[in-house]
């Protein structure tokens, strides 16, 4: 039998295994993160090194620089994250690793050491959609949360709302037509002169302004489940630039605030909407963009008056761990789904 059909034959097998161990890699950006995940909602260990503090002097991520520092981190988090666990490289049952979307060098550090990894264990590789593990963060953090629910996905790459109705079926309600709110968030902080990732740098600086502008977001998509943040992005811009221009102070606390209150009154009236539309009495939030504090305080106020159940992972879930990607290759083996070849390749544009 060769490799790959003694590899369908194991993936096959752990349909029904009662314990199952899954080795993660998450590589996509700048984060370097390896877990140990049991059964899709257990976490034996969940090791991540941030490069934030290396690409904060660029003002972004360099991708180039990006890929060194995983190929530095990447064996030494794994060692980490076995000793963590408390379990040895033959306790493992399969090895998932994100192989989209994502900057291309950056994955590829991943993928290998994944290919390597599951090879020389001849356990199932899994190949995993970034996205999808950011939705799967929740059921890490919410052990009782299962389909189907709506799903207001929040990233630096994607914002969209879905309809899931079961762990692997999706359906796309409504997604941005140009930036993601997570995009909009940075290039708002970077005019505002202020420190790489600027949207936990926003939510900081929101608390201390007021909403003294109103920016517009987009009306013809009102009366859809879309989004356009492109509109909102541009006049915080223009304002900046003319203020700076005329010689006036920048204040910068209300802008941020007021910012942060047009972006997220957006995102949360739509989400209930689609709660609403869809007839689902179940929210639940994923993506860096979910961490934001007013955003949760709106959602949790809507949704209570509303009557739906909220649903967002804990901060350390929220943003790019590896974590979220072993518990969304548990849902997707459950369901023979991801087995993937030693010809994995990244897929940097891989989409919803
Ligand atoms: O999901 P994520 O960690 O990576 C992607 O898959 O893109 O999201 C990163 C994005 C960045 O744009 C970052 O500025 C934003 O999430 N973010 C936040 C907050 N924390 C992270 N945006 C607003 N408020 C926050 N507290
Ligand atoms: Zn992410």
């Amino acid at each position: 039998m060769n490799y790959f059909s003694r590899m369908q034959e194991k993936f096959a097998s752990l349909k029904d295994k009662k314990e199952v161990i899954i080795l993660s890699i998450e590589s996509s950006c700048d984060e370097t993160s390896v877990a140990v995940v049991k059964n899709g909602r257990e976490v034996l260990s969940n090791i991540i090194a941030s490069q934030i503090e290396i690409h904060r002097r660029f003002g972004g991520v360099v991708p180039e620089v990006a890929s060194r520092n995983h190929i530095t981190a990447i064996s030494s988090i794994f060692e980490e994250a076995l000793s963590e666990a408390g379990i040895k490289k033959e306790d493992i049952d399969a090895v998932a690793v994100t192989y989209g979307a994502g900057l291309i060098g950056a994955l590829f550090v991943g993928i290998n050491f994944a290919k390597a990894l599951a090879y020389s264990l001849e356990v199932s590789l899994i190949a995993v959609n970034h996205v999808y593990g950011h939705i799967s963060a929740n059921y890490i953090s919410h052990p009782g949360l299962i389909p189907p629910f709506v799903c207001l996905m929040v990233s630096g790459g994607h914002t969209a709302l879905l309809r899931v109705d079961d762990y692997n079926k999706m359906k796309m309600l409504g997604t941005t037509v140009d930036d993601a709110a997570g995009e909009a968030f940075d290039k708002v902080a970077r005019v505002l002169g202020l420190p790489y990732p600027g949207g936990p740098e926003i939510d900081r600086l929101a608390k201390e302004g007021e909403v003294k502008y109103i920016f517009t977001i987009s009306k013809a998509l009102k009366n859809t489940l879309n989004f356009s943040f492109s509109g909102v992005k541009t006049e915080v811009v223009n304002l900046v630039h003319n203020k700076t221009q005329r010689g006036e102070e920048v204040d910068k606390a209300d802008i941020a605030c007021s910012f942060q209150e047009a972006v997220t009154d957006e995102l949360a009236t739509k989400a209930i909407k689609a709660c609403k539309r869809e007839e689902l009495k179940k929210l639940v939030v994923a993506g860096g963009v979910g961490a934001n504090s007013r955003l949760k305080e709106k959602l949790e106020f809507l949704c209570k008056e509303n009557n739906i159940e909220f649903y967002s992972p804990v901060l350390k879930y929220c943003t790019d761990n590896a974590a979220m990607i072993g518990s969304c290759a548990y849902f997707m083996l459950k369901d023979g789904l991801g087995l993937a070849p030693l010809s994995l390749t990244a897929k940097p544009n891989l989409d919803l």
